[in-house]
């Protein structure tokens, strides 16, 4: 079963934490060794230390995570088939209430809630892709109001969300995210968590950090092109899975938790997991929770089950960097 609610042991000594801000202030490398657009080599560790090491540095929470389910829809709307994904994670969660965002009334709720942050509305409001603003808000969302985040195409698989972060987890646990591709791939892989489904209490400054990491990553683009983030076309865009989508999430995660734990993370410590981890307050799901097809376990290793199914039935992966309102022959 899931281990450990020991309480966070770790202490830094003021001189430790003096060093590491000098390392990252002369090194930034060793925050993130990473240069630009090169992959992250993350070695696969061997799976076998399921220690029970705590967690270092979450403090308890009195936030619940809010019983919210968001949704983003496109110009077309809920198909038949999307319909009843999204029912069957609605059924499961009768208590939650369901917020389906449009085009509309995502601008307008970016614009109502994050009016002290007109760089965010101004960049938010200028994308002119459907995917970038639609990765966009549902960090936005996630940030303001905290719940839970679903694609259209994703479906769940009966337990119900009540039951998805372990109880001794509940308080302390800020961020929900599952590895999209943890388990079965070859050397030096790239890990990523998936951002079809991401749970948050309100104001997660791992999102703050995403965040600003999005408009830092756009405003690269703006000046390598001298355009403004209206003219940036689909070309200059780029790696959309690496400006906004998952790699995106997931640097800034990483950045965020070296930042507040130091030495107390390691990438290592959150990869090949067989059972959820709590690493700072980010609760880390195995990759079976969110994306079971995308990983490759034996069967012993599977020690809890699928949480959703993701069916990839996404529709930004062309020119328009969005589903256009034609019907899809
Ligand atoms: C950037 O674009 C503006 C107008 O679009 C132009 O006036 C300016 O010279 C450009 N700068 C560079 C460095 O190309």
């Amino acid at each position: 079963m899931f281990l450990s609610n020991r309480r966070p042991t770790f202490k830094f000594s003021s001189i430790v934490t003096l060093i590491a801000l000098v390392l990252v202030f002369c090194f930034p490398s060793y925050i993130w060794p990473v240069t630009d657009g090169e992959a992250i080599r993350i070695p696969i560790p061997a799976p076998s230390s399921q220690t029970t090491a705590s967690s270092p540095k979450a403090t308890p929470s009195a936030t619940a995570f809010p019983e919210k389910i968001w949704y983003k829809l496109g110009p077309r709307g809920v198909t038949e088939q999307a319909r009843k994904w999204i029912d069957s994670c609605l059924d499961i969660n009768p208590t939650h209430k369901s917020k389906f965002m449009t085009d509309l009334s995502g601008d307008a709720y970016v614009k109502e809630h994050f009016t002290h942050r007109p760089d965010i509305v101004n960049t938010f409001l200028a994308l002119p892709f459907p995917i970038l603003k639609a990765d966009f808000l549902r960090y936005l969302l996630l940030f303001n109001e905290g719940g839970i985040y679903f694609d259209l195409d994703v479906s769940c698989e009966g337990l119900p969300i009540h039951d998805w972060v372990p109880e001794q987890y509940k308080k302390y646990a800020g961020l929900v995210v599952g590895w999209e591709f943890d388990v079965g791939w070859w050397d030096g892989f790239m890990r990523q968590f998936a951002t079809w489904t991401i749970m948050a209490k309100p104001r997660s400054p791992h999102i703050s950090v995403m965040l600003d990491d999005i408009l830092e990553g756009l405003q690269e683009k703006t000046k390598e092109y001298n355009v403004t983030i209206a003219e940036l076309t689909w070309t200059m865009v780029g790696d959309v899975v690496d400006l906004t989508g998952p790699r995106r999430m997931t640097r800034s995660i990483y950045k965020s938790l070296k930042a507040t734990l130091g030495d107390g993370f390691d990438q290592e410590d959150i990869a090949a997991l067989y059972e959820p981890k709590l690493i700072g307050d980010v609760l880390v799901l195995p990759g079976y929770s969110f994306a079971l097809s995308s990983n490759h376990y034996k069967p012993e290793d599977m020690q809890g089950p699928a949480l959703v199914t993701h069916h990839f039935d996404g529709s930004w992966k062309n020119d328009h960097g969005g589903e256009t309102a034609d019907p899809v022959l």
